[in-house]
């Protein structure tokens, strides 16, 4: 497949188009942004273990039956996906209360969330991202009820096929970020899941293994999600 001409660099990848309209490629790169594209750094390893990562994950999801863009590892920082017409908004699940939902809602840092919780976001930087609702959705013509609601039980099916799989590796899924779009008409899974867009803590110790380490300024942001990959059985080689 030949990588073609730069489409789009966001804050952490860049996508491609290729010789076939229906495929695209994204790169991933080391720069870590955090706090809308605030805070800034290159990481070193961080695009291709993101990648590696993503590849892995997004194999899992696909044979539990969720469509995803995934199609195939192509380099060490670089994957082949579907090019897909993205929805402009991200879908969050929460199982443990942290992060924005404690600043918004004034709730208890770490209180477990039964049952989790869902929250939409516009995808808008220069807005700061902002927590929308299915009427926003639907009278902004950002998705229709259908999709929002299939995107609601893709991301519910996620949590279900994935927080067994980090508990079963010793860790806490504690909420996540995923991004849908559309192929031939079918909703499927974009953009990534990396400890870049997720929160993942030891449930042993509560240790943080994910971006917040980047974002408190905590250090090992790599080697953790080197830990988690390899708790996971993430080939990285
Ligand atoms: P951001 O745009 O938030 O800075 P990234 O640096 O991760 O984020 O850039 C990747 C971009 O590619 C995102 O805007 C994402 O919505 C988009 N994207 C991810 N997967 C696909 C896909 N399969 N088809 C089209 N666009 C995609
Ligand atoms: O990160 P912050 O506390 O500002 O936001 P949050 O709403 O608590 O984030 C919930 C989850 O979504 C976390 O796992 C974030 O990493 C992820 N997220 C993301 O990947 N990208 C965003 N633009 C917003 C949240």
């Amino acid at each position: 497949m030949i990588r073609r001409d730069e489409l789009y660099a966001g804050k952490a990848k860049s996508v491609f188009s290729t010789d076939d309209p229906d495929l695209l490629v994204l790169h991933f790169r080391n720069d870590t942004s955090a706090f809308d594209g605030e805070k800034v750094e290159q990481l070193d390893r961080k695009g291709m273990v993101n990648n590696k990562f993503n590849g892995f994950i997004m194999q899992k999801l696909s044979e539990a039956g969720i469509p995803t863009h995934f199609e195939k590892l192509i380099a060490d920082e670089s994957a082949l996906v579907k090019k897909l017409e993205m929805f402009p908004i991200e879908c969050v699940v929460r199982n443990v209360a942290t992060g924005s939902i404690v600043r918004r809602l004034g709730v208890q840092d770490g209180m477990e969330l039964n049952p989790p919780t869902f929250e939409f976001f516009l995808k808008n930087d220069a807005l700061h991202d902002p927590m929308i609702n299915d009427y926003h959705i639907i009278t902004f013509g950002w998705a229709s009820a259908e999709e929002i609601a299939e995107m609601k039980a893709l991301t519910f099916k996620v949590n279900e096929v994935l927080k067994q799989m980090f508990d079963a590796a010793g860790l806490i899924l504690v909420d996540y970020k995923l991004e849908f779009g559309k192929f031939h008409g079918q909703i499927h899974l974009g953009d990534e899941f990396s400890p870049d867009g997720c929160r993942l803590w030891d449930k042993e110790t509560r240790q943080k293994l994910d971006k917040d380490r980047f974002r408190q300024g905590l250090g090992g942001v790599v080697e953790a999600y080197e830990e988690v990959a390899h708790r996971l059985g993430v080939d990285l080689s």
